[in-house]
């Protein structure tokens, strides 16, 4: 291992302590880790909530032994690195994701840095930070980047008809995004329940957004193809009853992708019978299934050809940000305190998230550090 500037011992992460502990999450003392042959130290600056972190607060569906330090979205410096590492070097500024079955990055620093947070990635799933991309805006991307990118990339044709119900979340903004102005979709229909969700589905990209709870969505997307069906649905949703009727839009050998477990099983918990697959096989609709922690549940999936990909999909997070195609909406910044981060993921899991990503800001002075350039995304 390779490493220059002093690291800690420990540092004070933010995650939970018991088996299936659920929210609150608390402050807990851990060991700074230390980089196997193929990963990074990285000292960071930002991070961002996603709802797994608060799934896998509820249930440790990965199997873990607590104490866990959540915050897998991270951006900030590389402080060592593994004796493989190539291309990635102390002093970088970087955007990563942890390992979804590792630790993250959340430091109880209420944003002062303080003695710091650190956390561990793959090189593969760590890429250098563009200096006109903030380390917030860095840090918002991956997971939910990742995610869209997984379900778009090489499957949404240019001029294809795509609907991507819930453009106003944190993965969907960036799929409305992606699809519109990056792959070049001749037509993106989404949705949202609230102004501030319709409107950011509108701001991303998405040429007609109707309201979930309202709206006839099925009859509005067969006047608008008419009646054909979209050729793509890419639902990131985890709705079961939006699953059903999202299905039902897909024109006849079109495709419908889900991210995450998929229907009949979005609690995790318990099984129940869903008729999605009945609905596509009437149809002929090939079904995709987008699932990122399968990589880490099932190692054996993570593959060279599935690590390819996903390192390509962190470079064209940061190119994309770059060109302004593909740019996270920070609907909130947070700092890294217990608190607030307990109190965003209950109101994320409560479906009130402030629309877009949150952000967290864990060293405010090394997140201000290289972001202050003219051009950077930090608004
Ligand atoms: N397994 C994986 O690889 C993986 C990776 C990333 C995320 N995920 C999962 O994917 C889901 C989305 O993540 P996220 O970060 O985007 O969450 P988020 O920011 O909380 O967004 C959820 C979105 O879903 C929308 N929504 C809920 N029910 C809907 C329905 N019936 N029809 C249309 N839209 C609906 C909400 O719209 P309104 O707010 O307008 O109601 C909101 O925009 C989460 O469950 C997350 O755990 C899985």
């Amino acid at each position: 291992m390779k490493q220059t500037e002093k690291i800690p011992e420990t540092f004070l992460g933010i995650g939970y302590t018991r088996d299936r502990a659920g929210l609150p999450l608390e402050a807990v003392r851990v060991p700074v880790p230390q980089p196997a042959a193929d990963q990074v130290l990285i000292r960071v600056a930002a991070s961002s909530l996603n709802p797994l972190e608060y799934k896998l607060a509820d249930l440790n569906f990965m199997g873990r032994t607590p104490p866990v330090v959540l915050g897998l979205d991270l951006a900030g410096v590389v402080v060592a690195v593994g004796r493989e590492v190539k291309g990635v070097a102390i002093g970088d500024a970087v955007a990563a994701m942890a390992d979804l079955n590792g630790d993250g990055g959340w430091a109880a620093t209420g944003g002062n840095g303080g003695e710091g947070g650190y956390a561990l990635a793959l090189q593969t799933l760590t890429v250098c930070k563009p200096p006109s991309v903030s380390f917030r805006d860095a840090a918002a991307l991956p997971m939910a980047f990742l995610s869209a990118f997984a379900g778009l990339y090489r499957t949404v044709q240019a001029g294809d008809t795509v609907y991507i119900p819930g453009g106003g979340g944190g993965v969907g903004h960036l799929a409305v995004q992606m699809a519109a102005r990056s792959l070049e979709a001749g037509l993106v229909i989404s949705s949202g329940s609230t102004p501030q969700s319709i409107s950011l589905a509108r701001q991303s990209g998405a040429h007609h957004v109707f309201n979930y709870k309202r709206d006839d969505i099925a009859a509005e997307i067969a006047k608008l193809t008419g009646g054909r069906g979209v050729d793509l649905v890419f639902d990131a949703t985890y709705s079961e009853q939006g699953f059903v009727e999202t299905a039902k839009a897909v024109r006849r050998d079109g495709s419908w992708i889900v991210l995450g477990v998929g229907p009949g099983k979005t609690t995790r918990l318990v099984e129940t019978r869903s008729p999605v697959d009945a609905i596509l096989a009437d149809r002929g609709v090939k079904r995709g299934d987008v699932n990122l922690l399968r990589y880490f549940s099932e190692p054996a999936t993570f593959d060279g050809e599935a690590r390819a990909f996903l390192q390509r999909g962190m470079a064209l997070a940061m190119e994309w940000a770059t060109q302004g195609l593909v740019v996270p909406h920070i609907g909130q910044t947070i700092d890294s305190t217990v608190e607030a981060i307990n109190a965003g993921l209950q109101s994320m899991r409560a479906g009130r998230g402030p629309g877009g990503k949150v952000a967290v800001i864990v060293d405010r002075d090394l997140a201000l550090s290289a972001s202050s350039e003219p051009g950077s995304t930090d608004r």
